[in-house]
């Protein structure tokens, strides 16, 4: 049996709430969330922008150089050679995990056991050291 006195207006309710839910949001922007830069570093190893997008796609990568292929050559960057390799590599210049990747991650709820084995840098000392 249906009841057309209450799935009409239903409806109807539906379809506003829904409407309202779109137009409440339409054209607000919502902000990226500020990263901290490297200190002393100008350049990422690749383009900031593809390193924005594709920075897991260029970390599997180099895993499986490394370790698939024994491919340990090291990348360059802004002129200078840098260990093919997350905590050496990546770490090396991006010294504050928490206030870099954490920033990003904790955003888009991304959470990457990659620091379960590999060792982030401890973070006050590199950056002193950097400075
Ligand atoms: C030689 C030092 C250096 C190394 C090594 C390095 N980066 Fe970078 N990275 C930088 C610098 C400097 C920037 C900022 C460049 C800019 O804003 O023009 C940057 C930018 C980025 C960004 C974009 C951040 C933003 O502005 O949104 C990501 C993501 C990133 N790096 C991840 C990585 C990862 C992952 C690795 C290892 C695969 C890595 N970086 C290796 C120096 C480095
Ligand atoms: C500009 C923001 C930003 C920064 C900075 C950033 N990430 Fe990410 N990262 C992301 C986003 C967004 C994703 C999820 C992308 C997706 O799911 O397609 C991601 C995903 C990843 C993944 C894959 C995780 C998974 O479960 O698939 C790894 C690994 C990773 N990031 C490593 C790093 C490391 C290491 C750093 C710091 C050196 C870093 N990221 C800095 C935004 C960022
Ligand atoms: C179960 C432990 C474990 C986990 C989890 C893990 N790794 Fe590794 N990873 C290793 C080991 C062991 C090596 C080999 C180190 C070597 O031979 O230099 C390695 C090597 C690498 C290398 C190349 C060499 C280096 O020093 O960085 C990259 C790049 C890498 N892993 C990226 C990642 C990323 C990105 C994640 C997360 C998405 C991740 N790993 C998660 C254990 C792990």
């Amino acid at each position: 049996m249906y009841n057309k006195g209450t799935i009409i207006p239903g409806l109807i309710i539906f379809v506003v709430l829904m409407l309202f839910a779109i137009f409440n949001n339409a054209g607000k922007k919502i902000e990226a969330p500020k990263v901290e830069k490297p200190v002393g570093y100008k350049e990422c190893v690749k383009p900031v922008q593809y390193m924005k997008e594709s920075h897991m796609e260029l970390l599997n990568v180099w895993r499986d150089e490394v370790i698939r292929e024994g491919k340990r050559e090291q990348v360059e960057a802004g002129g200078v050679l840098y260990e093919k390799s997350l905590q050496n590599g990546c770490m090396h210049c991006h010294t504050n995990k928490t206030k870099f990747c954490d920033v990003c991650h904790t955003f888009a709820s991304v959470y990457p056991y990659c620091w379960d084995c590999h060792v982030a840098p401890q973070e006050d000392l590199a950056l002193k050291e950097a400075r």
